[in-house]
Formats: structure tokens, sequence, C-alpha cells
């Protein structure tokens, strides 16, 4: 049997499941309680609750059956904005079930290009006696001043640690799943934020063993563990540069992790070092330099080495 997708089997199905997003969820239920509401734009990162808000509404607003009211389209859908539009006509031209209107909700909606969201404002002024549109996007910036003004804006937010600790520790729960602190620690890191992510990465380690540490984690995903990094920074800081090589090398092939993450993690290390300001600064200049080099395409082991030897120069005096 294939195992279900966590992320589709933990997806909340009432808006007070939703974590994290208080201030949106708050407006949505008054939107549940009065039986109507508003176009809206949904604006954010992915995976912190955009299309599960929009869902969840739809199913309180209309229960049982919901789906025949509710459609959900990509606007980066490659066959164009003309199929999205077509869809939605299709969709308008059947009465509403329930409520006196349906859903249709648009994803990626800064995907479109500025023509296609004004053919698109045109579908929603068409439509607007029988459909409320949800739009969904990254950047609200990106979106047309005429779409703008016609929807309620919503920013949902990147969530913070501990709303997504407290999903993971709930799906877990539900897994049977034991969970040590720095396996959460490592989760919560490498999410950023992101709780598809996050859930993703936590299925993943599951796979491998129920009793998730560290290890699992770093496994499962890929991630290099923090203690990892500090002692690779230590040893070129200690002046042993030949050692730092070595484990630089072990991690690079070892977890088969790219150059500009593993960039990215040693700068986070850096800054929780117990060396003076001082070092913290010129440290962070030269990991600056170093990753611009490795974005802009050198050999990442050679770059990350002769980064170590800077670390080294500096620290072993
Ligand atoms: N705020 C949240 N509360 C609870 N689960 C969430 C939340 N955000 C994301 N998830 C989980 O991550 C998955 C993806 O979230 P989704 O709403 O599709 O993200 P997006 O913001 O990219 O539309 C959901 O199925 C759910 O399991
Ligand atoms: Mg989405």
């Amino acid at each position: 049997m294939v195992e279900e997708v966590w992320v589709e089997k933990y997806r909340p199905k009432k808006i007070e499941e939703i974590v994290g997003q208080e201030e949106v969820t708050k407006r949505l239920s008054t939107y549940v309680e009065a039986g109507n509401m508003p176009n809206m734009l949904f604006a954010g990162p992915p995976g912190i609750g955009k299309t599960t808000a929009a869902l969840a509404l739809a199913m309180e607003l209309f229960g049982e059956g919901w789906e025949a009211n509710f459609l959900e389209l990509n606007a980066s859908d490659e066959r164009g904005i003309d199929v999205v539009r077509g869809k939605i006509k299709e969709f308008a031209r059947t009465k509403a079930l329930r409520g006196g209107f349906k859903i249709i909700f648009l994803d990626e909606a800064d995907a479109l290009t500025k023509d296609a969201q004004n053919a698109m404002r045109r579908s929603m002024e068409r439509y607007s006696s029988v459909c409320r549109f949800i739009l969904s996007c990254n950047y609200s910036s990106k979106i047309i001043e005429p779409i703008q003004s016609r929807c309620a804006l919503f920013r949902f937010r990147q969530l913070r640690e501990d709303a997504i600790r407290d999903r993971l520790s709930y799906i877990s729960g539900k897994e049977g799943l034991t969970i040590t602190d720095d396996a959460m620690e490592l989760l919560l890191l490498s999410s950023e934020g992101d709780l598809r992510r996050a859930i993703n990465m936590l299925q993943s380690s599951s796979a491998i063993k129920k009793e998730i540490d560290a290890e699992v984690v770093s496994a499962a995903t890929s991630v290099v563990m923090p203690g990892e990094i500090r002692r690779l920074i230590e040893l070129a800081m200690k002046g042993e540069f030949m050692e730092s090589r070595k484990l630089l090398r072990e991690l690079i092939m070892g977890y088969g992790v790219a150059g500009e993450d593993l960039i990215a993690q040693i700068h986070r290390e850096v800054f929780r070092l117990s060396v003076p300001d001082e070092m913290k600064i010129h440290l962070a200049g030269v990991i600056g330099e170093y990753e611009f080099r490795i974005v802009e395409g050198s050999n990442e082991i050679i770059q990350l080495e002769a980064m170590l030897a800077q670390f080294a120069l500096k620290g072993g005096k």
C-alpha cells in the first residue's frame, strides 16, 4: 500500500485548526458566521496555509457537498489564461447549490502577466453575481491595482517556530513517532517557516525509523547537523586546516549537500560561536565573499576550502 502523503492527510479541515495565522483566521470565521464573503487576495510565501484556508472556508461555508461549489485553478497552468477563463465560464454557468455563490480559488495568481491579469479581472466582473474569487500569490505587489482594489487583502505570515513545533508534535503523536529535541530543532531550522516542507521532512524521516533523532532527520533530508558544522568551523579556526578540509569533503560527499546550502548553515553557526564580535564581523565578511563566488558558479569545493583557509589564517593566530 502506498502511504498517504502527510501534508494532505493532515491538512486542516476547519479554519480553527490552522496554526499561526490568527489574524487571518479570525477574519475568515466572521465570513462563515455571516454566510457571505468578499473577493479575497491571499498573499505570502509557500507552505503556510493559503490553499488550506481557502478549502477550509469553503467546507465551513457550504458543508457537505462543498466540492460542487468550489473550483481550484492554477494560474501558471501552461495552457494559459484562456483555458483558465474557459473553466471559470463553465463553472459559473450552473447555479450554486448552497449559499447563493460559488468560490473560485486561483493559485499562483502573481504568475500571470499583466494582460492575463486584466483578462482575469474581466472574468471577475462578469461573474461577480454568482462567484467569489480567492486569488493566492506570493507577492501582492505583483497583482494589478484593479484586481487588488476588488479584493480584501489577507497577509499570511511565515510561520513561527512554535507554530511549526506544535503541528509537528501533533502529527508525531498521531503517527506514533518519538522525536528528540535536537531532531525537532533541526526540522525547525531547515524548514524556514514553511510547514509543508517541515511535514514532508518529518514523513521522510519516519520512513527510516519511528524514533526520530537528529541523525535520522539529517539522513532523510540531507541537512547537515549543526554540531558537524560547528566542528568544521572550530577545526579551521584552531588552525587545523587539513582536518577541517577532510571533514568538509565528508560532509559534501556524505550528505550530498549543495555548497550554497552548506555556506548558509556555516553563516548561521558563526553567529552562535563564542568568539569576540570582532571575529564574527571578520568571518561574516569572508563568508559573504565566498558565497558570492559560489553563486556565480565557481567550483564549490575549491571555494569552500579557500574559505576555511581564511578562517584558519585568522583564527589560528
Ligand atoms: N497554517 C497552517 N496550519 C496547519 N497546517 C498547515 C498550515 N500551513 C501549511 N500547513 C500544512 O502544509 C500543507 C501545505 O499548505 P498549503 O495551505 O497548501 O500552503 P500554501 O500556503 O502554499 O497554499 C497543508 O496541507 C498542511 O498540511
Ligand atoms: Mg497553495
